[in-house]
């Protein structure tokens, strides 16, 4: 492999002359056309296939420019870059590499292609979780890093047409991720306003400049299998019978519509996989005869709307459907909801799509998530607003209104008896506060837009004891 070194950018270009090149039509990693019968085993072979699982096809999807995949790699990821993408990012790194970015060779060019795992495995206490939302994943910061580096990399490097037009693809990408105005403020937080765009795209509508940003963490994907029955999202508003709203991260990444109705029986072999994903078992100890005290409180005040969890002939979890509550009874914060209108629902109706793709019109609210591996889906909320349990169970005006997201889900974070992250000190906090106040994206700051920690006032009132025993019996869901 050949080297250039562009001195007026530091930016290290690597031609990527040595590598075979393979064609693969359309770019896809093969999914098991079945799995095991036994759960443990199906979990196991559906989470080795997820990590590798991405749609790009056709020279579009979520990728970075070609070429560009080499300049990582030829440094081995973790020793210049290990920082940078694991701290500025997010990106969860596994040997070296970031976890959900595969190599791929679409017309003889090598393409590091975004699979869902970059979003979808999360680490938790020290490990690895395929299924959990990545706690840290930033969107716009990943974006304006491609951005820059594909636009000089761009430059310096000679391209055929059919190249420029894959490069041209991914620039767009990157752009449209790395919008400040309408992405995240806080790592971990993905726009769902960017998915709901392209609707209004496709529509030949320029999005509304003040829409919301509608920011919310990344949901752990076990137990989908039967939620999607019910419906998708944390408000219920897409049909997850409708398979076309799984890939929507590729449509906004500028994959086109006939490309989606071509690999539908990709996607339907993926829900497969999430169908299949067992929830993380708490990997500490668990004071067992204060959790069935714990499971008497939980009967007593949050069965109603959280359910009953029953285990199989294995022990294993069984999954049920959620419950979505209207909004004025959860009371938590509205951006999300804001982002539906009837000029989305229109849009949504009559898109390229409209049979992959359909929406639901539940009355406002959000989905009493089901609490398989609650233990690991800090922080709480479906915006990411209450850090752990404790705070979950605290009067909203008490509950932390600061927080570091920093190594969040590393071992030093975990706190074993809150159940989540651990606090800062009374002097960290008055740091965090100014460190908020100046846009730290690793700092959650619940005065920003979507980010309030209002409402799920449920258990906040019981006495100390009742909710160390709900504490224990949480971590055994
Ligand atoms: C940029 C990060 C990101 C990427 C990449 C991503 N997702 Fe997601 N995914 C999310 C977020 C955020 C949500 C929750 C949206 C909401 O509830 O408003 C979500 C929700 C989902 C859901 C619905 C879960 C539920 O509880 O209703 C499924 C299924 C899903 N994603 C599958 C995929 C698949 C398959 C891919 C790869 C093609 C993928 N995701 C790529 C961030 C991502
Ligand atoms: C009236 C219905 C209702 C009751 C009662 C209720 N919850 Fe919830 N719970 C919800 C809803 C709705 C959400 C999602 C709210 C959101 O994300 O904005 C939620 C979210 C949660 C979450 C966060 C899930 C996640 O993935 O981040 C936890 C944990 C939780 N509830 C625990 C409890 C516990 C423990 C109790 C009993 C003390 C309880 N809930 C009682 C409706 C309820």
């Amino acid at each position: 492999m050949k080297l250039i070194c562009c001195g007026a950018t530091g930016l290290m270009l690597a031609s990527c002359t040595g590598t075979p090149v393979h064609k693969v039509e359309p770019q896809a990693t093969s999914l098991p056309a079945q799995l095991p019968e036994d759960r443990r085993e199906a979990d196991t072979v559906a989470k080795e296939s997820f990590r590798r699982l991405t749609f790009f096809a056709d020279g579009r999807g979520m990728a970075m420019t070609p070429g560009l995949i080499g300049v990582y790699k030829m440094f081995g990821w973790t020793h210049i870059y290990d920082r940078m993408l694991r701290e500025r990012f997010g990106l969860v790194m596994e040997n070296g590499a970031p976890v959900g970015l595969t190599e791929v060779n679409y017309e003889g060019m090598r393409i590091g292609a975004i699979g869902c795992a970059m979003c979808h495995v999360g680490r938790a206490a020290g490990r690895t979780i395929v299924g959990l939302g990545n706690k840290r994943f930033d969107i716009v910061q990943l974006g304006a890093e491609l951005a820059r580096r594909e636009r000089i990399y761009a430059a310096f490097m000679p391209a055929s047409k059919e190249q420029r037009e894959v490069e041209d693809a991914a620039l767009a990408f990157a752009r449209r991720i790395a919008d400040p105005d309408h992405g995240n403020l806080t790592q971990g937080m993905v726009p769902a306003s960017l998915v709901f765009d392209w609707f209004s795209r496709a529509a030949g509508q320029e999005p509304p400049a003040d829409r919301p940003r509608a920011a919310v963490k990344i949901p752990a994907l076990w137990g989908y299998g039967a939620k999607r029955y019910n419906a998708q999202f944390c408000d219920g508003y897409g049909d997850g019978g409708a398979p076309g709203w799984a890939v929507q991260t590729e449509l906004t990444a500028g994959q086109k519509p006939e490309a989606v109705r071509r690999y539908l029986p990709k996607i339907e072999a993926a829900e497969k996989l999430f169908a299949a994903f067992l929830p993380p078992v708490y990997p500490f100890k668990i004071d067992r005869a204060a959790a069935v005290r714990g499971a008497e409180v939980f009967a007593e005040n949050c069965r109603e709307c959280h359910g009953t969890y029953q285990r199989d002939a294995s022990a294993l979890p069984v999954f049920k459907v959620p419950r979505l509550i209207p909004i004025h009874r959860v009371r938590t914060d509205r951006d999300r909801l804001n982002a539906r209108s009837t000029a989305l629902d229109r849009q949504v109706e009559s898109s390229p799509l409209r049979d992959l793709t359909r929406h639901r019109s539940p009355p406002p609210g959000y989905f009493a998530p089901r609490l398989d591996g609650i233990w690991s889906r800090f922080p709480y909320l479906h915006n990411g607003s209450a850090p752990n349990i404790t705070a979950l169970l605290t009067p909203p005006v008490e509950r932390p209104a600061v927080f570091s997201l920093e190594d969040a889900g590393e071992s030093g974070r975990f706190d074993e008896s809150r159940l989540g992250l651990t606090l800062p000190s009374e002097r960290e906090r008055e740091h965090l506060f100014q460190r908020g106040a100046h846009g730290d994206r690793s700092v959650y700051d619940t005065r920003r837009t979507g980010h309030s920690n209002t409402g799920h006032e449920f258990g906040t009132d019981l006495c100390d004891g009742d909710k160390a025993s709900l504490i224990e019996y949480l971590k055994t869901l």
